[in-house]
């Protein structure tokens, strides 16, 4: 019980990732709120793990403001994991404004107005926190067909060192967890896009992305919780401005 005490903020959390986070936060102890865009997918995971749920759009402002003030005047808010995020992928010459902007919205500004939002209420409550953004293996180097979703996860590397920097004088750790291949509808959804743009199979990504993973396979949601739970820990107050690759080997930096 690791967490034991704590109130976590996790975006993006009505599956993959951030409901596997959310679940093991249950486990170590934390009373955990689930904030989505779909809320009913939210409620049903924040039923299943013993959570709460509440609606957030990461590109409304007005959102983010009420669900940082619901969460805060319910529980408090010592941990917030930036999770939310959408994938694209196109080449160069076909990316759309549109797309690039929806993009940029969810993953780069949405993160960063969390960030400032939850900071305010970690600072006024006086007792410090932990910020933990999800950037990418893709946020390490480019992708000839990623450039928009590779950008905004470089930019995540980017804000979670200045926000890190900023942010420990109050006492609040601001770090980040950098996953590689992970399987779910997530990476679903970036197989289909493969198959699209490099003429495949479904599926054949998935297998050949997996197969090149230096531990042997594709990741599981399961195998990032423990750097969540560790960055939220005690033994890690000293990491400031961090991003760590939980990727079995993908990418060393
Ligand atoms: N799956 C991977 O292989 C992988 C690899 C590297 C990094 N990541 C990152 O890990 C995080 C979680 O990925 P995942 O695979 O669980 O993704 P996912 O697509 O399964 O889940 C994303 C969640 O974000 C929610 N969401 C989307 N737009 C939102 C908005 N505007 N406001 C609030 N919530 C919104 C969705 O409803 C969904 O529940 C993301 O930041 C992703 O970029 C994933």
């Amino acid at each position: 019980m690791r967490l034991k005490g704590k109130s976590a903020l996790i975006t993006g959390a009505a599956r993959g990732i951030g409901k596997a986070f959310a679940a093991r936060y249950v486990a170590e102890g934390a009373e955990v709120t689930i904030a989505d865009i779909n809320l009913p997918a939210a409620q049903a995971a924040a039923a299943e793990i013993g959570a709460h749920a509440v609606h957030l759009d990461v590109t409304d402002q007005v959102s983010i403001d009420a669900c940082v003030a619901e969460v805060a005047a319910a529980r408090g808010i010592d941990i917030l994991i930036n999770n939310a995020a959408i994938f694209t992928m196109a080449p160069i010459t076909e990316i759309t404004r549109a797309d690039y902007d929806r993009t940029f919205a969810i993953n780069v500004t949405g993160s960063l107005f969390m960030m400032q939002a939850v900071a305010k209420v970690m600072i006024q409550q006086g007792r410090g926190g932990r910020i933990i953004n999800m950037a990418s293996q893709a946020g390490r180097r480019g992708e000839a067909l990623v450039g928009v979703y590779c950008a905004t996860k470089a930019a995540i590397i980017s804000l979670t060192q200045s926000a890190g920097l900023n942010l420990i004088e109050h006492g609040i750790n601001v770090n980040a967890i950098a996953p590689g291949v992970v399987d779910g509808e997530h990476w679903d959804g970036v197989d289909a896009y493969f198959a699209k743009y490099e003429n495949r199979p479904l599926g054949e990504k998935k297998r050949l992305v997996g197969d090149a993973v230096p531990f042997g396979r594709m990741g599981t949601a399961e195998d990032l919780t423990g750097m969540a739970v560790f960055l939220a820990s005690p033994d890690a107050e000293y990491i400031v401005a961090q991003t760590y690759n939980v990727d079995g080997g993908n990418w060393m930096s």
